[in-house]
């Protein structure tokens, strides 16, 4: 059997992606194993998510930390001394310093809720709702010095409607969040990811078919 992709998990929330990732793997569609489950906040859901399938947890509050830098200096080490090849932020919401980009150059993958470059940052849904598009959708990338920026490996579009609210349209986009992370990090898992400057390149994948998507229709 082939070595799997140990990977670390870095949550604040409800951890519904730590438990897609969790659930790709059982299903042995994910080739990977989850080394340790990071948790700035002490209150997160994702503790749960992670105890009930015996994953190792920590806790890192960063509100006991004198910088940034001090926090993400501890959380990398951390991730080093239980051999994590990959870092996946799964609604970790934190910006990283050098101090951690440099300790996992182009091996730390978040997952967004927009079709970035499109509002990054916080409530991200309520924005694009607020500002009118017609489509919407998230984006999983490699992290860098920004929020939410740095190269895109995959990203999944789903379309508005006028009778959404905040709540229906982020359960939609949540729902492909689960679907496009297990994916871009089994990609990683099979050596397919290649990044050109700002672009990531997945090899050997089929192309998909070129067809656009009106919102609303064309009915002419
Ligand atoms: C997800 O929607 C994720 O995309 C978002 O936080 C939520 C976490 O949900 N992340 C960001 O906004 C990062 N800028 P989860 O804890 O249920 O996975």
């Amino acid at each position: 059997m082939e070595k799997k992709l140990n990977i670390g998990v870095l949550v604040s929330g409800s951890g519904s992606n730590l438990q897609s990732i969790i659930d790709h793997i059982e299903k042995g569609l994910l080739d990977a194993e989850i080394k340790i489950v990071i948790s700035n906040n002490p209150d997160a859901f994702a503790l749960e998510r992670a105890k009930k399938r015996h994953l190792k947890t920590m806790i890192i509050d960063h509100r006991g930390f004198e910088s940034r830098e001090a926090f993400d200096r501890t959380t990398a080490s951390v991730l080093k001394e239980n051999s994590v090849e990959l870092v996946a932020m799964a609604g970790f919401m934190r910006l990283l310093s050098p101090v951690f980009l440099d300790a996992f150059p182009m091996r730390i993958m978040n997952i967004h809720p927009a079709l970035l470059p499109s509002f990054p940052g916080l409530e991200a849904q309520k924005r694009a709702l607020e500002y009118g598009v017609k489509f919407a959708g998230c984006t999983v990338h490699f992290a860098d010095k920004d929020a939410d920026s740095g190269p895109i490996i995959i990203q999944s579009v789903v379309p508005v409607f006028d009778d959404d609210t905040e709540e229906t349209l982020a359960a939609r986009i949540l729902r492909e969040e689960h679907k496009i992370y297990p994916q871009a990090i089994q990609y990683y898992a099979e050596g397919r990811i290649e990044i050109h400057g700002r672009k990531a390149h997945i090899k050997n994948v089929s192309r998909i078919e070129e067809k656009a998507l009106h919102n609303p229709p064309i009915i002419f």
